[in-house]
């Protein structure tokens, strides 16, 4: 006993060393990244040596004090022994019941609870196995709808007893979104939006349905297509989900209709635009969320969740606030409560287009680790080393472990080579800045104070567009790598409810402009969960108040705003969705 607790403490002083290494070290598990089957040379070999042996040794040791949590099949009814770093792992035995509405249930959790399964560790596939290429969806040719539409149409037969039936993978968005399982080691809920939990997660969730998908068909070459919405020609609703077993009634008709070019930025707004000005903003939105508003971890990947309530975060990252929430919300069916399907997250995996959606929203996660040379986005232990449960092709239940899927290649799946059209479709302002600064100078701080950056405790409720001055801590960068980060912070959604506000700097008329100005800084995106989960004794009610973080570096640079003292800042409320959401500040932070 003695024994062990002394191995365990020298294991936990090797992990915090080892950790203090590794902010010098790179690892060297992305580094040695291949793309598309080529290998990539790697000009620092000794570097790569070093950081190969740390990355190895940091593995076990990480493993050794993980403990037996980590390698041992043990059904997750039997609480284990809690290992020193606690990670996100859901606790399969507690799924809740939920309502939609009075006396309506959601069944999402399995027939029988998947603590009953035993389950066996994800390996990766082995390298000879044939590779699956993700394509356009508008491309798609005529055998491969009709081969992917023999697979849904099975995959749709199967009975709900079968966790490769569609209403099951469907259900398991269902709980995975709404917070239907706790975490392990804790009464808090399992969460996988709005924190850097989204990636991953939706990763494997759509992995494992493209080779359920294929197995149905005897195709182990099968691949989910992509919407691909970033670019001009894909920004339409892909035609092959509007026939066979693609179909889903509950979509809203007057946007999901061809030719109509997506908002990928949609606020409820319907106004018509010309094709060619939605195309415009599309691009620059995407240029802003791909990449002056991306250009740091947390800021694209999402805030850092901690196991346990206290820790748990919201603030989603860039690509995940929209096009994602807002594209959902633009697909389904406006007159339905929650715009079911694909509005609400309860339902959005009913609907097969969830599926290319998800396939692109992960494309762009693949393409942001690219133009950063594939730099390891996130190198903490509790997220490489948190798990999620999948069934696989042959129904067995398998533990995921984040670590383990950064690298598409290895996991045997791939994009086809496209363009990116927004890569340069960087926004102009909307004014000369040197004009707009004679008129920004002329607004005073405020009769009654209207200008003030004050919320007051309460907070300021999002009912009307809130203008402020913001006072930036300094005027120079500590650095080029610095970036500025404007934050809204204490985001409080009162209920449960699309909401989405815009954050325009130094806009002189912010409601008449969107995106395609540089004045645009970002925008937060709520989409509603549609149930609410039936608490058992003990459990924590999940819900903290959201923050918003936008890179602005660039953007400030572009409206000759970087020597200021301040900035003006306005928050624009979208189609009235803000009367139940306050804000409770707004300030400035810089991130490494
Ligand atoms: Cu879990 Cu697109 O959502």
């Amino acid at each position: 006993m003695e024994a062990k607790r002394w191995l365990r403490a020298v294991l936990f002083t090797i992990i915090v060393v080892g950790l203090f290494a590794n902010l010098f070290i790179k690892d060297s598990n992305e580094a040695q990244h291949t793309h598309a089957g080529e290998h990539e040379e790697l000009s620092d070999q000794q570097h790569v040596h070093i950081s190969t042996t740390f990355s190895w040794l940091k593995n076990i040791v990480l493993n050794l004090a993980l403990g037996d949590w980590q390698s041992n099949n043990i059904p997750s009814s039997e609480q284990p022994e809690k290992p020193h770093i606690v990670t996100f792992t859901p606790n399969l035995s507690t799924c809740h019941k939920s309502f939609a509405k009075p006396g309506f249930q959601v069944y999402c959790c399995p027939p029988k609870p998947e603590s009953e399964e035993s389950f066996i560790d994800f390996k990766i596939p082995d390298l000879s196995s044939p590779r699956r290429i993700r394509r356009r969806a508008h491309l798609a040719d005529k055998d491969y709808i009709a081969k992917y539409n023999k697979a849904l149409t099975i995959m749709k037969s199967l009975p709900y007893e079968d966790p490769r039936s569609f209403r099951r993978q469907a259900d398991m968005h269902c709980i995975y979104c709404t917070g239907a399982y706790n975490q392990q080691y804790s009464n808090a809920s399992f969460s996988i939006h709005r924190q850097w939990l989204f990636f991953p997660w939706h990763r494997m969730m759509i992995y494992f349905h493209e080779r359920i998908l294929g197995s149905l068909i005897g195709d182990d070459t099968f691949a989910l297509p992509f919407w691909q919405w970033d670019a001009p020609e894909g920004m339409v609703t892909p035609a092959m989900y509007m026939d066979g077993a693609f179909t889903d009634t509950e979509r809203e008709e007057t946007h999901v209709h061809i030719p109509r070019i997506a908002d990928i930025n949609y606020d409820y707004n319907d106004t018509e635009i010309e094709p060619e000005q939605r195309i415009k903003k599309n691009l620059a939105f995407m240029y802003h969320q791909m990449v002056s508003g991306a250009k740091k971890v947390e800021l694209f990947m999402g805030c850092q969740s901690k196991p346990g309530k206290d820790g748990v975060c919201d603030g989603p990252g860039t690509i995940e606030l929209a096009p994602h929430n807002a594209l959902h919300t633009w697909v389904g069916k406006a007159l339905n409560r929650y715009r079911e399907n694909m509005g609400v997250f309860y339902a959005a995996a009913r609907d097969p287009i969830f599926y290319a959606h998800h396939s692109n929203i992960d494309r762009m996660w693949e393409y942001w680790k690219e133009l950063r040379g594939y730099e390891p986005e996130i190198v903490d232990p509790v997220w490489l080393n948190s798990h999620f449960f999948f069934h696989n092709e042959n129904s067995q239940l398998v533990r995921v472990r984040i670590g383990d899927i950064l690298n598409i290649t290895k996991l045997g799946y791939g994009y086809e080579k496209v363009d990116y059209p927004w890569l340069n479709a960087r926004p102009k302002p909307s004014i000369d800045p040197k004009i707009a600064r004679c008129t920004l100078n002329t607004r005073n701080n405020g009769i009654l104070g209207a200008h003030l950056n004050d919320f007051r405790p309460e907070g300021r409720t999002l009912d009307t567009n809130i203008e402020v001055k913001v006072h930036r801590p300094k005027r120079q960068r500590r650095s080029e790598e610095e970036e500025e980060v404007l934050v809204v912070y204490g985001i409080d959604v009162k209920i449960d409810m699309f909401v989405k506000f815009d954050v325009y700097i130094n806009a002189i008329d912010a409601t008449s402009i969107g995106p395609e100005s540089r004045e645009f800084a970002g925008t937060y995106v709520n989409v509603p969960r549609g149930i609410t989960i039936e608490m058992n004794e003990g459990d924590e009610k999940m819900k903290k108040k959201s923050n918003l973080k936008m890179g602005i570096s660039e953007l400030l640079q572009d409206l000759e705003a970087n020597e200021d003292d301040s900035i003006w800042v306005t928050l624009v409320p979208r189609s009235g969705t803000g009367v139940n959401t306050t804000v409770d500040g707004i300030r400035i932070e810089y991130m490494d």
